[in-house]
């Protein structure tokens, strides 16, 4: 599913997105003779790589809209080996004989596209593939690539590492923003979400868990495979992949929410005060957000390095090491809110992440408030005290993960809240989910509703507190 892009985002976030890309629509420039726009572009123009995405411009392809992956793995962590085919149900958003997917690392053995093998090229980090017969928009394609690959952690532009780490015991995903990849070839935006069929084959005796129910679970001579369906549209940075020694642990949450964790067996006791911390967790932000957006929620507790903490869809990404120093309410309560934040409604383009970081912030300061540790009042005020410069609107891609989005960006939800009031501030983040989940939208698309609820323009508010490189240092009264 594709939105927030040009084809369904509102007037004002395709103005914001030609701006950006350097094309002041209000300049007056000579009329062209040619259209600006042709309906096919040669596929060796680097622009049409991706899709416009001023942090990542190689994320994302255009002309494609993919509906469902099925994603086949085959993985041993001895040997630390993918054996991996990809089957991409898509559709067609413009005529093409060509399209690209974002592969950086998978060695690309074969491409079949409905059913006929094509000629491909291997143009690290597009894979390039040529349609068998030329293709019309609207057109549905399955297209199966074959791969494999020794997987490593690959150097993001946010400046950390992401992709598929190989564990002590299995192995996990940390895909945000560009790592998935790095491991799975894929339309890696967050403007395209899509449906997920995993199946992963592991040495027996190992557990392979990802996002969504297990569907099947079977033992294949030495090996077992695990089926899980994740039918609820998904980013591809969502993405959860585990193998290792896990049990499921399943249970009920509020109004009978189906929860379903993965924890390492060795950690079975350890990890019950966190799993009995979902329950109450999932009811304090129904009242504020509205109700959990998924099937079902749980919590995943690797054996990664600490300091890991993840909103993998429908069941968060922990690692068990950051647990028993006191920073698991924080890290289980921002987790937990960013399926309302960033899972159900996702950034249409990576500059919108304070979309999901501001808000996944404010949201465990509320929880830490009710849970009687500092007020929310108490961590914004300080927040905007050491508030750096820099505008939480417009990061660079290294600031993505930094102050600004995080603790800056609460700074900007708690003066709106002062701005508007309780009632209009939480009956905005309720229908920015309620009306948005399962759909990708920008910050334009946010200051939209919070206009509508509101009541007010609101633009002199987000030009000075979400825009400006230097935000006012006292609160709105
Ligand atoms: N979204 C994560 C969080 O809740 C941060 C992920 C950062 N990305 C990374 N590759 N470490 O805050
Ligand atoms: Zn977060």
């Amino acid at each position: 599913m594709l939105c927030g892009l040009a084809a369904c985002s509102t007037d004002a976030g395709v103005t914001a997105r030609r701006s950006e890309a350097g094309v002041d629509p209000t300049d007056s420039q000579p009329v062209p003779t040619q259209p600006t726009t042709p309906q096919t572009a040669p596929i060796d123009d680097p622009n049409r790589d991706g899709v416009g995405d001023v942090l990542f411009p190689e994320l994302g392809n255009p002309g494609i809209d993919v509906t469902h992956y099925g994603v086949a793995i085959a993985y041993d962590p001895a040997t630390d080996v993918i054996d991996g085919a990809v089957t991409i149900d898509l559709e067609l958003t413009e005529d093409r004989d060509a399209i690209t997917l974002d592969a950086q690392g998978p060695e690309v053995t074969e491409v079949v596209v409905n059913g006929t093998t094509t000629t491909f090229l291997m143009d690290d980090p597009e894979l390039r593939i040529d349609l068998p017969d030329k293709g019309r928009s609207g057109d549905s394609l399955q297209v199966v690539v074959r791969y494999g690959l020794h997987p490593y952690p690959q150097p993001s532009a946010i400046g950390m590492n992401n992709g598929w780490y190989n564990s002590p015991g299995g192995s996990y995903v940390l895909n945000e923003p560009d790592g998935a990849r790095t491991w799975l070839p894929c339309n890696d935006h967050p403007s395209d979400k899509a449906a997920y069929t995993f199946t992963i084959t592991v040495p027996a005796g190992l557990t392979a868990v990802a996002n969504g129910a297990l569907g099947d679970h079977r033992t294949e001579g030495d090996h077992e495979v695990w089926v899980w369906e994740e039918t609820q549209p998904m980013a591809t940075y969502l993405i959860q992949v585990l193998t290792g020694d896990y049990e499921v642990v399943e249970g009920t949450g509020p109004h009978g929410l189906e929860l379903l964790s993965v924890v390492l067996r060795s950690d079975l006791a350890a990890m019950q005060p966190a799993l009995d911390t979902m329950s109450p967790q999932i009811e304090f932000f129904e009242q504020f957000f509205g109700p959990y957006p998924f099937d079902r929620y749980g919590i995943a507790m690797t054996d990664s390095f600490g300091g890991l903490a993840m909103e993998t869809q429908g069941r968060s990404l922990f690692s068990r090491d950051d647990f028993g120093f006191g920073v698991q309410q924080m890290l289980l309560s921002h987790e937990l809110a960013h399926q309302w934040f960033g899972d159900a409604v996702t950034p249409a383009r990576w500059q919108d992440i304070w979309l999901n970081e501001a808000f996944a912030t404010y949201g465990h300061m509320m929880w830490l408030e009710h849970i009687g540790e500092q007020t929310v009042g108490a961590a914004a005020a300080e927040a905007l005290m050491f508030r750096s410069f820099g505008a939480t609107g417009t990061p660079g891609a290294a600031e993505m993960f930094g102050y600004n989005s995080y603790e800056g960006g609460a700074v900007v939800l708690h003066a709106l809240r002062l701005q508007i009031g309780d009632d209009a501030f939480f009956t905005l983040l309720q229908r920015w989910v309620a009306e948005n989940n399962g759909a990708s939208r920008t910050t334009q698309d946010f200051i939209a509703l919070a206009e509508d609820v509101a009541g007010e323009r609101l633009s002199a508010f987000f030009d000075e507190w979400l825009f400006a490189g230097r935000t006012p240092t006292q609160f709105p009264r």
